[in-house]
């Protein structure tokens, strides 16, 4: 009998690829709330198979309570299993194995962000030619039900901007510079003896996390394909000591934020550094915590904050998901919630707007020989880019020096107006060394 005329009787299956630490979260919260899970999906969600290379850790975490094989194949290509999680990570072995799982006819769960941002598109399609579903909440915000919220709980509103901290180690680092006074390396070095960051950090510190985390938000939010590769990405590996301090001195906070706005002429789609209002809820975001704020056009602000990863946050939502897709098996395919939100046949082809046509505030820091007229000729500059200055501060000189640092914010302009303006400031012979920029977002 179909699972469509017994609903609720079968149990559902699972194959779990991948066993490490998420893997491991997903095994321990769908054993110990299996009872809580079953009234609420309307029947029984079991794990039956796992496939992990580290055979001996696998057995010793599943203990006897699903088959455990070495062999991914094994898994995707078992007729016992209608639902496969990845939690392998990656983008080649995954991409494979998910393809083989969809082929096969088994639903997916992933949390994979760097898969779906870059070869989302393809998976989907897949997906809906074999009438199956991809679930991937534990991709963006660890346990924050931001996919969910996106895609159901906001689909009335027309979503203008989502902003969000939704990289945890890079926020721990940034709040380690601004608590503790420490400089990158140092904060850096902390988040790794913790195990926040990689041993090769340079995915979450560099925004390459957060960019595939955005890629996937703007996706869901404006009914467009993932364009991971037209996403500006800059990371907080260059971020000083003293741009925190300054930015402080001024109400601001600097997090590495993911942004994406609808604009008339396109989709701004950008991570990097920005300075936020102190007062604002997401500048007080602190340490390995995920926050989004998202505007939508009915609703205004909302906001969504919780752990963006670990093991059991993040199982959160892979479980969360696996509810979903069981619940779901009894619904006919075209009555499913699509994939990115929005009908496969209505996305849209607005583009993603080239960075020098973003529009932004900016925090712009220079080193200028203290003497008459130099304020003079970089404010001329300013005014020829019609760049309107928001605030300013210039930094007493150290005794016996002849420099100062002068600190600009600007209202809104565009970025290729404030890239032409540094040229010409950097090229006053009063300006010292390289102007910093980091750009500035009200979030009002
Ligand atoms: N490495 C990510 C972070 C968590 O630091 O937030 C997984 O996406």
């Amino acid at each position: 009998m179909s699972k469509k005329e017994q609903p609720g009787l079968r149990p559902i299956n699972v194959g779990l690829l991948g066993i490490g630490i998420v893997g491991g979260g997903t095994f321990a919260v769908l054993s110990r709330n299996q009872e809580e899970i079953e009234r609420r999906a309307g029947c029984a969600i079991m794990m039956r198979m796992v496939a992990d290379k580290e055979l001996e850790k696998a057995r010793r975490i599943v203990g006897g309570r699903a088959s455990v094989t070495g062999d991914a194949n094994e898994l995707v290509n078992s007729p016992d299993i209608d639902i496969v999680v990845e939690l392998i990570g990656g983008t080649a072995t995954a991409k494979d194995l998910i393809l083989k799982a969809i082929a096969n006819g088994k639903h997916i769960v992933t949390a994979n962000k760097a898969l779906l941002a870059q070869h989302g598109n393809e998976i989907f399609a897949a997906a809906q030619k074999k009438d199956v579903m991809v679930a991937f909440e534990a991709a963006v915000g660890g346990g924050i039900p931001i996919i969910k919220s996106l895609r159901e709980g906001l689909s009335a509103n027309r979503i203008e901007w989502i902003a969000g901290i939704i990289n945890g180690t890079s926020n721990y680092v940034l709040s380690e510079m601004r608590d503790k006074g420490a400089s990158f390396a140092e904060a850096l070095q902390r988040a790794q003896r913790l195990g926040y960051a990689e041993a090769d950090p340079t995915f979450d510190i560099e925004g390459i996390d957060a960019a595939h985390k955005l890629t996937i938000m703007a996706a869901i939010g404006f009914g467009i394909p993932m364009q991971f590769k037209s996403c500006y990405t800059e990371g907080i590996s260059r971020l000083t000591q003293e741009d925190i301090r300054y930015a402080e001195e001024m109400g601001y906070r600097i997090k590495l934020l993911g942004i994406t706005k609808r604009k008339a002429q396109g989709i701004e789609l950008r991570v990097h550094p920005t300075l936020v209002p102190a007062r604002r809820l997401l500048a007080n975001v602190e340490g390995v915590m995920n926050g989004i704020l998202v505007k939508g056009d009915a609703v205004g602000q909302t906001m969504y904050y919780g752990a963006g990863a670990g093991a059991e946050p993040t199982a959160s939502a892979v479980v969360a998901d696996l509810v979903d897709v069981a619940r779901t098996l009894t619904a006919d395919p075209e009555h499913r919630v699509p994939h990115l939100a929005f009908q496969p046949d209505r996305l849209s082809s607005i583009p993603i707007l080239p960075m020098g046509e973003v529009e932004t505030a900016y925090y712009l820091r220079m080193r200028v020989l203290d003497k008459p007229g130099v304020l003079a000729d970089i404010t001329r500059i300013l005014a020829e880019l019609r760049i309107s200055i928001d605030a300013m501060m210039q930094k007493e000189p150290q005794e016996g020096e002849d420099q100062v640092d002068i600190i600009m914010l600007t209202h809104l302009t565009r970025e290729k107006n404030v890239d032409a303006a540094i040229t010409r400031i950097e090229g006053l012979p009063v300006v010292i060394g390289k102007i910093t920029r980091i750009r500035l977002e009200q979030l009002s």
